[in-house]
């Protein structure tokens, strides 16, 4: 159970339908997880869903409609009973996703979860921009379960008339209500009320960053080096011939298909600076993208550190997420280190083409994909390989794209199997 110093806390989100809430739960529940935390989103339109169907018409939201009030109101408590049980059997964070769009809601949330020693910390997002909230309509609600099977114009005008049900009750959180952090208009202006402490203060940070514009992010490991002939990890070896003719393709991919508007970003070591330094467009060089460091066992192949190292071997072997080099890294300290791109990567409107290493991408491959993290280490990120992310509402869309000359690479393609 995290807390951070006033107490545990947890998120509730509050806005009107079309708002956002639920891509910012995702992002705040993908964000904790990778860092760490058990955290889970409780979403009350999925409950509704499950137990009442998805079919409902606008009226079933009408505030005069008494079926319909007492209904929404048991599935709201249903989720909300099950977000108290996540924490109390040991969940980290939870993120209660509802409209919560009054005060009277609102001091129910707030004193149910008091109950249980809980802080709410409140998330409205406000959205004041029709643009955004059409938008928003037509890219996620039209298509929504709700609406399987109804033509888009019909869906997206029962939606609006949802969207009036809710607003004509609609209280804006007040400072009275305690801790809040306000989102306006997709970030456009943030207000914080009581929004200190640790954790917080970094998903705040998280959340400034953020926006919806269509971008790509595309990953891939610099050229094969040197040490990736010989199989031996780490180092800070040149391109080989096979690794520089990688680059060499890669820029005329990118020229063609991102452009010059792409944002080049690599480590400080020699093998992704020379991969970006062919690709030709200026490039920003970051500590943090640096290949995991293998301590004691930099420079060495796998089969040396098993011969040589038998314990650090099968240390690595049974638990390859938290096991740490001797005067290294592990996994789990590769992604604290990471939090910065993260941030810069959620910030960034125009195509990033990130020029890193394995373990590395690995990480940013399991933020990107919503991966549990502790799986990070077995995701497959051959050399001379692409892989297109597309961000899209609720995750990333994926394609892998294989280039020559195909890469020797014997030793890392084997210990990544494992
Ligand atoms: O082999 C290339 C490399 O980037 C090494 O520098 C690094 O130690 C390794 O990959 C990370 O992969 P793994 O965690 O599977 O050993």
């Amino acid at each position: 159970m995290i807390s951070d110093e006033s107490g545990r806390i947890v998120f509730v989100m509050v806005g009107l339908p079309a708002r956002g809430k639920t891509f910012i739960s995702r992002k705040i529940a993908r964000y904790l997880s990778w860092l760490g935390y058990e955290t889970r989103v409780f979403n009350v339109g999925s409950y509704r869903r499950s137990r009442l169907g998805s079919h409902q018409h606008h009226s079933f939201f009408d505030p005069r409609n008494e079926a319909g009030n007492a209904a929404r109101r048991e599935v709201a408590l249903a989720a909300l009973d099950d977000s108290v049980a996540f924490l109390a059997g040991g969940g980290d964070i939870a993120i209660y996703d509802a409209t919560n769009h009054t005060r009277e809601r609102r001091r129910l949330v707030r004193e149910r979860y008091a109950r249980e020693g809980l802080q709410v910390v409140f998330v409205e997002s406000i959205c004041n921009d029709p643009a955004l909230v059409e938008a928003n309509i037509r890219a996620t609600k039209a298509r929504s379960p709700d609406y399987e099977g109804v033509l888009e114009e019909e869906a997206v005008r029962d939606f609006r008339m949802r969207i009036l049900h809710y607003a004509s009750r609609y209280e804006e959180v007040g400072e009275d209500e305690g801790r809040f952090v306000k989102i306006i208009d997709v970030g456009r202006k943030v207000v914080l009320h009581r929004a200190h402490g640790y954790l917080l203060a970094r998903v705040v940070h998280f959340l400034l960053n953020l926006h919806v514009q269509p971008r790509s992010v595309w990953l891939t490991r610099h050229g094969e080096s040197e040490f990736n002939v010989l199989g031996r990890i780490g180092g800070d070896a040149p391109l080989s011939d096979a690794g520089r003719a990688y680059a060499e393709v890669l820029a005329r991919v990118v020229r063609d298909r991102i452009g010059p508007d792409a944002v080049v970003w690599t480590s400080t070591l020699r093998r992704t600076v020379e991969t970006a330094q062919i690709v030709g467009l200026p490039y920003r060089m970051w500590r943090p993208l640096d290949e995991i460091d293998a301590g004691v066992c930099d420079g060495m192949t796998y089969a040396e550190i098993a011969q040589v190292m038998p314990e650090e071997h099968a240390a690595r072997q049974a638990d390859k997420f938290r096991y740490r080099y001797p005067r290294g890294e592990s996994y789990q300290d590769v992604i604290q280190r990471l939090e910065p791109v993260i941030f810069e990567l959620e910030r960034e409107r125009a195509p990033v083409l990130l020029i890193g290493h394995q373990a590395v991408l690995r990480a940013l491959y399991a933020y990107m994909m919503d991966l549990p993290p502790h799986e990070c280490p077995f995701v497959s990120i051959p050399l001379h390989t692409i892989l297109e992310l597309e961000p899209t509402a609720y995750g990333s869309e994926e394609r892998r794209v294989d280039l020559p000359p195909t890469p020797l690479d014997p030793e890392g393609f084997r210990e990544s199997q494992t």
